[in-house]
């Protein structure tokens, strides 16, 4: 049975129970469904929705525009140079002037403040589309990537390996807190997520009796883990520390000797995306001048792999936001 969460802001996961998110993922499912079978959905007939996005965007921005599109909505994009958004007007005032036009706004940028500013002030859903600390809607994207190819999540074990301390590593394990799901996050010492963090999802755990491990120890964190999930280096604003995060990270590229130490033969390969895993990108030749490397975190022959499912995980991104659309400021109930 799923959740009423009519106008409830979706800004950080931990604000969620484990049955919320359940009824956003399930109701992905049927949306996914619909879609495929032409079957009518437009629960969001005559909304008109904000896009402000501080920050670069492929899948959310595009996620957001065809889903609420799909569902009779129409869009607005709102980038950073388009409005005075804490330059020459408060996020406040912003909030309430668009909360008095809008049905519903998505952020993407830098401050968590911002989003949580926008939600206070607007009257209206907010749904956090990336900010330094989290990414909310990504999750759910990713389990409903998980659940489709093992049926489910429960009993899952799910490993971030890399920059631990950015905002998919951080998303990723309080989310898999909640949902029950065993998570590892193996990452060098100084990147390993925030101790809040570590603490909210312990605490979760204890309830939801999900298996909570931070570790340096790359062999340790990666064996038994039914899904391998990684990220860029360098999230969005810190390229300067490219040199220092290749010096940190480099033993802790996901490549085929790494996804056999899982000891399991159906592991689940993961990326939010983008993904530096050759050189056909500025980034990646820039890698390659500096380091002599071919791909950065991922190899691409894993990328490339059968069990690499990074594709449908990106599609899944457009799903599960119709779903949160339909849910929360949709005529769903
Ligand atoms: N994964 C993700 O959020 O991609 P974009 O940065 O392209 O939106
Ligand atoms: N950690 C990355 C995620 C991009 C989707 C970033 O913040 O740039």
């Amino acid at each position: 049975m799923l959740k009423d969460l009519s106008q409830k802001s979706f800004l950080k996961e931990v604000d969620f129970t484990k049955n919320e998110l359940e009824s956003i993922i399930e109701l992905s499912e049927e949306l996914k469904f619909k879609e495929r079978h032409q079957l009518p959905h437009r629960y969001l007939n005559g909304k008109h929705l904000a896009l402000l996005f501080e920050k670069q965007s492929t899948r959310t921005r595009s996620a957001f525009t065809v889903a609420a599109t799909k569902m009779g909505a129409h869009v607005s994009y709102l980038g950073k140079n388009d409005l005075q958004l804490g330059k020459k007007e408060s996020v406040q005032d912003t909030a309430v002037v668009l909360g008095s036009m809008f049905d519903g706004i998505a952020f993407r940028g830098f401050e968590q403040k911002t989003v949580e500013e926008l939600a206070q002030y607007s009257n209206v859903p907010v749904w956090n589309g990336l900010t330094n600390e989290w990414h909310p809607t990504q999750m759910l994207a990713d389990f409903l990537t998980i659940k489709e190819h093992f049926g489910t999540y429960e009993g899952k074990t799910v490993t971030f390996i890399g920059d631990g301390r950015n905002n998919v590593a951080h998303s990723l394990l309080v989310t898999s807190a909640i949902l029950g799901v065993n998570v590892h996050i193996v990452s060098p010492k100084s990147l390993q997520p925030d101790e809040e963090v570590q603490k909210m999802a312990l605490s979760i755990s204890k309830t939801s009796g999900s298996e909570v491990v931070v570790t340096d120890n790359i062999q340790e964190g990666i064996y038994s883990s039914d899904v391998i999930y990684t990220d860029v280096w360098c999230s969005m604003g810190e390229e300067d520390q490219l040199e220092k995060r290749f010096e940190l990270l480099k033993d802790y590229q996901v490549n085929q000797h790494l996804i056999n130490l899982t000891g399991k033969n159906n592991t689940l390969f993961l990326h939010c995306l983008p993904a530096i895993h050759d050189l056909n990108t500025e980034m990646g030749q820039l890698c390659f001048e500096k380091f002599g490397v071919t791909c950065m975190e991922v190899t691409d022959d894993v990328f490339k792999s059968d069990y690499s499912k990074v594709f449908q995980q990106a599609e899944n991104r457009m799903h599960t936001i119709k779903a949160l659309l339909a849910i929360t400021c949709g005529e769903l109930f």
